[in-house]
Order: structure tokens, then sequence, then C-alpha cells
């Protein structure tokens, strides 16, 4: 059998596991949600959990990954036949997920066209989104292109071109957000949203602030959804597996922590300290942000569409890339034929979600947009559900000292007697909370 494919280091590993976990989650979702549950509160709430039930996590699955080295339907075969279901429902994430991300893709790639032709400030009306995406043809173009350079880079392989794109897109993706950043809070009246992004009000401590913190950090650091265990499984043995989950996680946290303030204290300035302008769910990034740098200049805009769509892109690869190795390592498809089968696929699979925005906008399931109710199922419902059983099946059927042998066969393993407990206790009681409390909220009970 022909050898797998392996990031050449290191550092291609952890910029390519990076470039999963950056994307609009990081840019678009963390600073409204911060805005919204009291800033700098939610920071430090976030920030605990991430070196905590989110390091404990994604350890788990890179190491699945890099000791089977196996995506995740047949890792969890060859580690035990009667838990292959685990792994199939864990498949059933990206494919989920890919088609409707990459209308979101497209919807940015369409926004880079604008900004690059210098059209900014149509983006800038407020009808331009609202008639853009209802349109029935135009986004599905977008999609398209989005899909087709997405299954380029996958097509290429791990090594020529996920590990190649993500070594240069990643570092310009950091350069950019910090310079983005430091202009936004040169802007008069910006230092309020700074301050109100960064120091804590404890008074605004809630258990929902806990919850809401938990989703975020699920979906931002890619966990649940068999990609951390399919680049675990191209990770090099030699190679330190705590200190690389380490610093994919600085990286995650530190690029959402940068566009809080790169938009909390330029859209504060701009609505002239109304936190209401950053409660506004997606249309923060396409109508309220493009007024934004109406007044800050084309040139900001251009470099943020171009930053958005690095985050955007490396994140889509990483979800093809995990489709295309399962479909690769179960039917020993060529790479060729599969990343035309997937690309086919997600375009086809992506219409009904750009049309549910247009000629579709009377379909609703759970009184939700098609594209709404894609993103409920697999983020609120089935990714907790993998993430329990992956917890209790590693907790409880594997141990937790398979991990840890896995990870002690690089470099010691610094957090292993605390790992054990959070493996098998505290993750499953926090993802049990998160299930409750997703479910709760599409009832309408409670508002996250
Ligand atoms: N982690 C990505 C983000 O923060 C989201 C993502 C979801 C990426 C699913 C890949 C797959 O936006």
């Amino acid at each position: 059998m022909k050898e797998r494919s392996n990031f050449t280091s290191k550092l291609g590993f952890v910029l390519a596991a990076a470039g999963s976990a950056v994307g609009l989650g990081n840019i678009w979702r963390f600073p409204y949600l911060a805005a919204k549950y009291g800033g700098g509160i939610f920071l430090l709430v976030y920030l605990v959990l991430a070196v905590t039930f989110g390091f404990t996590i994604m350890l788990t699955e890179v190491a699945l990954g890099r000791k089977t080295g196996l995506s995740a339907i047949e890792a969890f075969r060859k580690m035990d036949k009667r838990f292959t279901f685990i792994g199939y429902i864990t498949a059933s994430v990206p494919v989920i997920i890919f088609p409707y991300y990459c209308v979101i893709g497209g919807w940015v790639t369409k926004y880079l066209g604008v900004y690059l032709t210098g059209a900014g400030e149509r983006a800038a009306k407020d009808s331009f989104f609202g008639e853009f995406i209802s349109k029935p043809f135009e986004p599905v173009v977008w999609l398209s292109l989005f899909i087709f350079i997405t299954a380029l880079v996958v097509f290429l392989g791990v090594e020529k071109g996920i590990e190649r794109v993500s070594k240069w897109m990643m570092p310009i993706l950091a350069v950019l957000s910090v310079v983005i950043a430091l202009y936004g809070m040169t802007i008069p009246g910006a230092l309020d949203g700074v301050i109100y992004y960064i120091k804590p009000d404890f008074s605004r401590f809630s258990p929902t602030t806990v919850l809401a913190a938990l989703g975020q950090l699920f979906y931002s650091m890619s966990l649940a959804m068999g990609i951390m265990i399919t680049y675990g499984s191209y990770m090099k043995k030699q190679d330190n597996l705590e200190a690389s989950v380490r610093q994919i996680e600085l990286f995650d946290t530190g690029i959402a922590f940068i566009a809080g303030l790169m938009i909390i204290p330029a859209v504060f300035s701009f609505s002239g300290g109304d936190q209401a302008a950053l409660n506004t769910g997606p249309t923060l990034m396409f109508v309220t942000l493009p007024k934004v740098f109406q007044r800050m200049g084309n040139i900001i805009g251009l470099l943020f569409f171009v930053l958005v769509l690095f985050a955007a892109l490396t994140s889509a690869i990483s979800l093809m890339e995990t489709i295309v190795s399962f479909l690769q390592d179960k039917l020993k498809w060529n790479r060729g034929f599969t990343c035309t089968a997937v690309m086919i696929y997600a375009i086809i699979m992506g219409i009904p979600s750009s049309l549910g925005f247009g000629i579709w906008d009377h379909i609703k399931v759970l009184g939700m947009s098609i594209l709404d109710f894609f993103d409920f199922m697999s983020n609120s419902i089935i990714m907790p559900v993998v993430a329990l059983l992956t917890c209790l099946f590693v907790g409880f059927i594997l141990k937790p000292t398979a991990i840890a042998e896995e990870v002690k066969s690089s470099a010691p393993f610094k957090a292993e007697k605390s790992y054990s407990i959070m493996i098998q206790w505290i993750a499953p009681i926090c993802i049990v909370l998160i299930l409750i409390s997703s479910i709760l909220s599409a009832l309408g009970y409670i508002s996250i």
C-alpha cells in the first residue's frame, strides 16, 4: 500500500490545523459573542475553557489520528470494532457542514471581488447584502468558485496543497489582523470600545456566559468533526503532540482576540458607543462593517476581506480533506476522482442553502432557514453528541492511558494527571450542558 502522506514538519502541521481552526467563527462570531456577553468577562471565561476543555478534546482527537494513522471511521474501527458507529457519526458532520460553509465562503469571495474593483461604497448600502444573497444564480456562481479553489488545494495533497497554502496564508492572516486592529483602534471614539472589550465586568457573569463560550470554543477549534483526527493522522510520530496542540490553541484564540480588537472598537466608534450595532448576527460582517470601512477607507475593507477569505478557505480545505480522506481510506478511490465527486456533491448540496435566502425563503425547517437548520443540526446537536461519545469511549473503553502513551511516544506529557479527570468527568459534563442548552434555546426556552 502507498505510504500515507504526511505534513513535512511540526510547523506545517500546526499551521494547517490552525488554518482549520481559524475561520469565520473567529473573525465574525467571536467578536459579537464577546460584545454580547459583557466583553472582558467572556474573554476570561473563554480563555479558561480553552486551556482546559478545548485542550483535552483537541489533544484526544489528534492523538487518536496519529495513533491509528487513519481518518475518523477507520480510526474508531481499528481501536474497537463495536464503536465504528462513532466514526460514522463523526464523519457525517463535515458532510453536512461543508456545503453550507462554502455558501458563506462564496459571499466572502463576492465581497472581496467588490472591494477589489473599488466598489466598496456599494457594499455599504443597506440593501446590498440582502439583494445579493436573495439572487438565484449569482451566489451559486461564487459558491462554485469558492469550492473549486478549495478542491484544487485538496487535490494537490497534504504536503503540496494544504501545508504549502497554510504556510503562507496563515502568517499573512496574522499580520493583516494586527494591522487592521491597530488601525481601527486609532480612530476617534474607538478607545471606549477597547475598554469595553477588555475590562471584565464581573456583574455580567452568568451560566449562559459559560455555555456560550463553550459552544463557541467547540466550533472555533474545529472539534468533534473528525478534522483533528484526520490531520493528526498526517502528523509525524516524532513531533511533540502536546506542544503542537497548545500552539494551535494559542493561534486560534489569539486570532479571535485580535478579531475582537479589529471589530468592536471600530463599530463602537461608528455607532457612537451603541452596543446594539455589534449584536446584529451575520449582518455584522456583511452590512455593518462595510459601512465602517467606508469611513476607514476602501483599502482596509479590501485587506479585511482578504483576511476573511484566507480564514474561510483554510477551514473549508480541512472540511473537504476530512471527507476526501475517509472516502479514500474506506473505498480506496483515487484522489482526483474523490475530489471531483466531493466538489460536485458540495455544489449540489450548497444550492438549497443558498436559495433559502431567496426564492426558497418560504421553506423553513423548525422555523429556521435551510442554512441555519444545517448549522443547528451539526453544531448544536451532532457535534456535542460526537464529543460526548468520544470522551466516554476514550475515558472508559480505550482508557486515557492509551492517549497518554501516544503523547509520550514523542515527548513527556506534562498535563497527564489532569487529562484523565478532564476526559472522563469534566469534559462529558460540560458537553451534556451544551447539548441541553442548545436544545432549550432551539425550543425558545432560553436565549444564547
Ligand atoms: N473552526 C472554524 C471557525 O472558527 C469553523 C469550522 C467549522 C472550520 C467546521 C472547519 C469546519 O470558523
